[in-house]
């Protein structure tokens, strides 16, 4: 497994954890950092072993406190694009993967770690966490795709109170307007987002993958384009030996043994 300056890695049999690890700077997502993501979903992609990602981050304070505001600061309109781009890439290349990426909001997700958790599939947050987009207090907007995935999130005007307001709000408030799935206690959030993630991972793999790209690509496109999608993505599944493996084993009264073929 590679080595990274920001990220740890570790595998727990199918599933992946990447940890943003900058704990120092409660794990802001600097140029280099989002750099060694791109690498890191690069690598989970092409790893046969892996099938779902867990991210999450290092220490007990920040999931991600934001972009790293020290290297924002001296940012031109035109590095500001380039930024703004990178990180464009980043969220698209998650929300697109193929495996379902799980954020385990452990701590602060503020700015681009709220946008970085938004980007996964599915959201499970400590109870003490906290989430928002604090960037018109910085004289900016966020830049990482948040204006446009919260407001699809929660709905226009409750996005545009919190990005008015830049105030985080708590976990709780979060699970409410359901932009985090599932909230555990702080000292479980680990096992209960390995456990969510262990029970991903046994189910079948192209038809998780089609589920992933039916909704993400069907989102943007019209409702005929969309359907038209879904029909493709579903005969495709019945070309697999698991769609045969999972019919037979509901006949035969027994647990389906997916293979991912
Ligand atoms: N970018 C760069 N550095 C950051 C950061 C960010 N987004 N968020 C935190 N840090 C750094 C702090 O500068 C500090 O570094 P230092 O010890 O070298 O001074 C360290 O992380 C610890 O943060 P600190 O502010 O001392 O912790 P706190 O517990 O008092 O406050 C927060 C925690 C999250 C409320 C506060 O750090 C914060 O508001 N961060 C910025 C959030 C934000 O605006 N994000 C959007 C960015 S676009």
């Amino acid at each position: 497994m590679s080595s990274y300056e920001n990220l740890k890695i570790s595998q727990h049999g199918a599933v992946q954890r990447i940890f943003v690890n900058r704990p120092d700077k409660l794990n802001a997502l600097n140029h280099a950092t989002l750099t060694e993501l791109h690498h890191a979903f690069d690598a989970a992609a092409s790893d046969a072993e892996t099938r779902v990602v867990v991210l999450t981050g290092s220490g007990d304070k920040a999931f991600v406190a934001g972009a790293d505001i020290s290297e924002i600061q001296s940012l031109s309109p035109s590095q500001a694009q380039d930024f703004a781009g990178h990180g464009h890439a980043l969220m698209n290349k998650i929300q697109h993967f193929h495996k379902p990426v799980i954020a385990a909001i452990n701590g602060f997700a503020l700015g681009g770690g709220l946008e970085l958790a938004m980007a996964c599939h599915l959201r499970i947050a400590a109870d003490t966490a906290k989430v928002g987009l604090p960037e018109i207090k910085l004289g900016i907007i966020p830049g990482f795709g948040g204006t446009q995935r919260l407001a699809r999130y929660i709905g226009r005007s409750a996005a545009l109170n919190l990005m008015l307001a830049g105030d985080p709000i708590g976990a709780e408030r979060a699970y409410a307007l359901g932009l985090v799935h599932r909230l555990a206690g702080a000292d479980e959030l680990e096992t209960e987002a390995l456990n969510w993630a262990e029970k991903l991972a046994q189910l079948a793999p192209i038809a998780v993958s089609h589920i992933l790209q039916a909704v993400n690509q069907g989102a943007d496109l019209n409702m005929e384009a969309a359907l038209n999608l879904e029909v493709n993505l579903f005969a495709l599944c019945c070309a697999t030996e698991d769609m045969k493996e999972g019919t037979t084993a509901f006949l035969e009264k027994r647990k389906a043994e997916f293979k991912g073929r």
